[in-house]
């Protein structure tokens, strides 16, 4: 693996205080005006980077963990997900099971999403508690290991590759979580009044040498759920959606919701919703 192409994108990983920005004005000098669609260096790097590492995705590595913790009899109840936990297409199945969520779960009486879902099994099911679960939910830290959580969706995610993204818009609890995601897309505040839309809601913003997508489109959506869960170049870790959505939090000055709430799930609801109808395919890697 070549080092130096690494620590290039490490340092071009922007998370400081930058205010989104359209690409810059072409100066009058400048032959042709850039558009959105023509790549940087650094993008074009990345992407023939990316096709070499998609041949062996390190993402694999927690699939393969994922699969066994999905099996295996674990936690003070002693049974496994794939004997109690239902994703919404019957106990243990997880074909297809990624791409049609967040939907409606009765027993919970919430919209989740696969993440949420999953935590609910082992915290209802195999009897784990779920402070123990939010206490460390995402890779990273002084404990770089990746929690069974991390392996457990990544793994789920797999069983959806190449699948359509199909979130039951049409349940009218699923409806109600779209809206309310849509307004937490739209609500601005914080110390900089930003709302997700402020970096999110139009084509072609970037900070500095990123490019954001707009998730309020059908083609912006999909670039926002594709590749998560996705294995980070920055740290070296495997990180969920709901990580992102998180992150997505502090990049706003908000404070960070809490693991597997609500908020998330509406949000989640919301982009995913977007993007449905398009190809998903599968958990993959991010800069
Ligand atoms: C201050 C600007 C800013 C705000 C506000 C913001 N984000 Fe982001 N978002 C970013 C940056 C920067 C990235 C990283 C882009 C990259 O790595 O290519 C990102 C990435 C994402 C991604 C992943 C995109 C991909 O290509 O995989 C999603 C999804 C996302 N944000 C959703 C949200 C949501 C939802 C909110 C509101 C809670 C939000 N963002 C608020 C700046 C912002």
């Amino acid at each position: 693996m070549n080092r130096n192409i690494i620590s290039a994108l490490c340092a071009l990983t922007v998370m400081g205080g930058a205010f989104a920005q359209t690409p810059k004005k072409p100066s009058t000098k400048a032959a042709a005006a850039p558009t959105i669609e023509e790549k940087d260096a650094a993008t074009l790097e990345f992407e023939k980077f990316r096709a070499e590492m998609e041949e062996s995705n390190p993402a694999e590595l927690f699939e393969m963990k994922g699969q066994e913790q999905w099996k295996t009899k674990r936690g003070p109840k002693n049974v496994s997900l794939a004997e109690t936990c239902d994703l919404g297409q019957g106990i243990g199945k997880v074909d297809g099971a990624y791409v049609k969520m967040p939907r409606y779960f009765a027993d919970a009486d919430a919209v989740m999403d696969a993440e949420r879902r999953i935590v609910w099994c082992m915290v209802e099911k195999q009897g784990f508690k779920f402070d123990d679960i939010a206490k460390k939910p995402f890779q990273g830290g002084n404990d770089n290991s990746a929690p069974d959580i991390t392996n457990l969706v990544t793994s789920v995610a797999t069983h959806s590759r190449n699948m359509k993204i199909a979130v039951p818009l049409d349940d009218p609890k699923v409806r109600d979580a779209y809206e309310v995601g849509k307004e937490i897309a739209a609500y601005r505040a914080g110390p900089y009044d930003f709302s997700c839309n402020t970096c999110h809601g139009a084509d072609g913003k970037r900070i500095r040498m990123q490019n954001l997508p707009n998730l309020t489109t059908p083609q912006g959506a999909i670039k926002g759920v594709q590749g998560w869960p996705g294995y980070r170049m920055t740290g070296g870790v495997m990180l969920t959606h709901q990580w992102r959505m998180g992150d997505c939090f502090r990049q706003q000055r908000f404070p960070q919701p809490k693991y597997a709430s609500d908020a998330v799930a509406y949000l989640l609801t919301y982009m995913t919703g977007n993007a449905n109808g398009q190809v998903y395919k599968g958990p993959g890697i991010k800069r």
